[in-house]
């Protein structure tokens, strides 16, 4: 009795529609951890979208069917705390606490950052925002999301580890200077997933153009696996493993994504026929970009059937965020009023 649980939490931008990196790096961890009793808090972080956007879209609709596809993946807002970033606006005075210790240099090694800055050295017009100071503070507003309700562990893709190292280390600089007041996460697992693109790039990512997306259907899906890059001879494997972690990366790029789909979706004897077949050098990718688009177009049916339920509409959304609201904001005020105290600023004193 008396035992804290673990708590997770974990957000997602609303960048058009989900795809498979977001399902297999970050949402399939959240389906599992809503099934123990750890208290999970997934939000949708709309004031990160506001980082990337090119020019003004409705954030707030893509939120909303975001939340339709959260739901219609089977999280269930009766057993996760289900909310939107911006509904929690004492986040962003936590990020301007935190902002105050931390290190610009720290901030301008962040991929995030680095990546835009290389793309505009590239090319200056590239299109998008500016290099703002809310990209540079991108990893800032992410530590302020996982500390302000004191997560234990923060399940997400492979590309997201750095931000949250990065949320580690402020926390303890925190803690260093004011005394112990946040709650350490954990760092993200060695096994955390990093999806490659269609096109065999080393990310699948919606800027980069080469999702395969859980709202995809049939047609969609069968198009965008054929024409995934196969021609090119395959490579001898140099190991007699199975392991998908092993042999993938010893592929040309395109057949590697092809694979570890395959690995993901079918059962564990079809991929390993195809291995096979890889091995023995047989014709077979165009079975093989069949079968996967089967595998695939049925993982999407009952999604995409959920999605357009008549029950998981906009209303229903709206109704569980404003719920959720409610309950995540005496959480993160606690922490947030922490830190006023520790930092020596001292309680606010309207929210008393
Ligand atoms: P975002 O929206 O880019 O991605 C959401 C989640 O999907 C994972 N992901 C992938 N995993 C494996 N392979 C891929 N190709 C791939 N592409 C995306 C990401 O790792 C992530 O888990 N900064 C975050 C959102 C965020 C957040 C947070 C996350 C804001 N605050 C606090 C956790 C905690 C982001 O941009 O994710």
């Amino acid at each position: 009795m008396g035992e804290k649980k673990e708590v997770i939490l974990s957000g997602i931008r609303p960048t058009g529609r989900l795809h498979y990196g977001n399902y297999f790096g970050a949402i399939r961890h959240f389906l599992r951890l809503q099934e123990t009793d750890a208290r999970c808090f997934y939000f949708i972080a709309d004031y990160h979208a506001l980082t990337t956007i090119s020019e003004p879209e409705n954030v707030f609709e893509e939120t909303i069917n975001m939340l339709r596809t959260y739901v219609a993946c089977g999280l269930d807002p009766n057993r996760a705390i289900i909310y939107r970033q911006s509904d929690l606006p004492c986040t962003a005075e936590l990020a301007l606490l935190l902002g105050m210790i931390t290190n610009i240099g720290h901030l301008e090694r962040g991929t995030t950052y680095k990546d835009k800055l290389s793309k505009l050295q590239e090319d200056p017009k590239a299109e998008g925002n500016p290099l703002s100071y809310g990209l540079l503070g991108y990893p800032v507003l992410m530590a302020a999301d996982i500390l302000i309700v004191r997560a234990d562990q923060v399940p997400v893709g492979d590309d997201q580890r750095q931000h949250v190292e990065m949320a580690i280390d402020i926390a303890q600089k925190f803690n260093h200077r004011f005394g112990e007041t946040l709650h350490i996460p954990r760092a993200v697992g060695r096994d955390a997933l990093r999806l490659p693109g269609l096109d065999g790039a080393e990310k699948m990512g919606k800027s980069e153009h080469n999702t395969l997306d859980l709202l995809d259907d049939r047609e969609t899906v069968l198009k965008k696996i054929r024409a995934v890059e196969t021609s090119t001879d395959p490579l001898p494997l140099h190991s007699d493993s199975d392991d998908p972690d092993v042999v993938i990366p010893q592929m040309p790029a395109g057949v590697g994504v092809l694979y570890r789909l395959l690995h993901l979706l079918a059962p564990e004897e079809v991929y390993r026929d195809f291995l096979g077949k890889y091995r023995r050098r047989e014709k077979f990718y165009g079975m093989l970009k069949n079968t996967l688009a089967e595998h695939v177009s049925q993982f999407n049916a009952p999604i995409i059937e959920r999605y357009n339920d008549p029950a998981n509409s906009r209303e229903f959304v709206l109704a569980f965020l404003r719920e959720n609201a409610r309950r995540v904001t005496p959480i993160a005020l606690e922490t947030v009023e922490a830190c006023r105290e520790a930092m020596g600023i001292g309680h606010s004193l309207y929210r008393a």
